[in-house]
């Protein structure tokens, strides 16, 4: 599956952050931002974004760790990560870029003080195996913070069972050229596990000593936040 999915990600690129922000009329900074907060990322620290594609949550970190921090964006598909350079470049930020698995981390052990990974978990081909390579990266009593699509609230599902079926794919389509990749998100986004489901997955893990979930924006993505062993 890995295969296909990088495929997909090297073909939607270059359309990938207009289509981002037209799909989540800007809310998906509001996330990254609180994903930043609910970190407790300090100046200084040290930062991991798994899964970070064109940047921008290794971006938001940088901000927050400043000059004496080091953050580290990766991704296994390099055609995604060739945005990030300019993007980090443009607002002054100084971040490391590499082509790394998520599943396969190669940093020593306890090298970071926080890894992360936005909209990437559900992507993976094991989960469990990536938040394990994350959390193995990380030194005890930092955070592994997971931001994913989940399924929504009550309240907000009418909305964004439509909103997904069928504004998603159209204007994903249309901006991409690349319809199948949008049907895909609102497909994966439904199955992946939510909430109490994926902190049994983390608890599976065996890596956290403490795990909670904060739903955002009415369940349609959930923070997922783990203290490391
Ligand atoms: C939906 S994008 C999210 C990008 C970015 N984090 C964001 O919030 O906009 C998913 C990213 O996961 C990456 N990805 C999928 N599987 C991966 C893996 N096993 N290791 C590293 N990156 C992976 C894809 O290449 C893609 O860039």
């Amino acid at each position: 599956m890995s295969r296909e999915v990088h495929s997909m990600f090297a073909e939607i690129a270059g359309s990938y952050d207009r289509a981002n922000s037209m799909l989540s009329l800007g809310v998906h900074h509001h996330w990254r931002r609180r994903t930043v907060t609910l970190s407790g990322a300090q100046p200084g620290d040290r930062v991991l974004d798994c899964a970070t594609g064109t940047g921008d949550l290794a971006i938001s970190f940088k901000k927050a760790v400043g000059k004496d921090g080091v953050v580290v964006g990766t991704d296994f598909c390099a055609d995604m990560l060739a945005f990030a350079p300019a993007k980090a470049t443009q607002k002054g930020l100084d971040i490391q870029w590499e082509v790394q698995d998520a599943m396969h981390l190669t940093y020593a052990d306890d090298s970071f003080d926080i890894a992360s990974i936005a909209f990437g978990i559900r992507n993976v081909d094991d989960p469990l195996t990536a938040l394990r390579s994350m959390a193995r990266v990380v030194r005890s009593g930092g955070r592994v913070m997971v931001l994913e699509f989940g399924r929504p609230l009550w309240w907000m599902k009418p909305f964004f069972t439509f909103y997904s079926r069928v504004v998603i794919p159209l204007v994903g389509g249309l901006v991409s050229g690349k319809r199948d990749a949008y049907e895909y998100l609102t497909r994966t986004s439904a199955a992946f596990p939510t909430g109490d489901e994926f902190l049994a997955l983390m608890n599976e893990s065996g890596m956290f000593r403490e795990r909670r979930t904060v739903p955002l924006t009415g369940g349609i993505a959930y923070l997922y936040i783990g203290v490391v062993r």
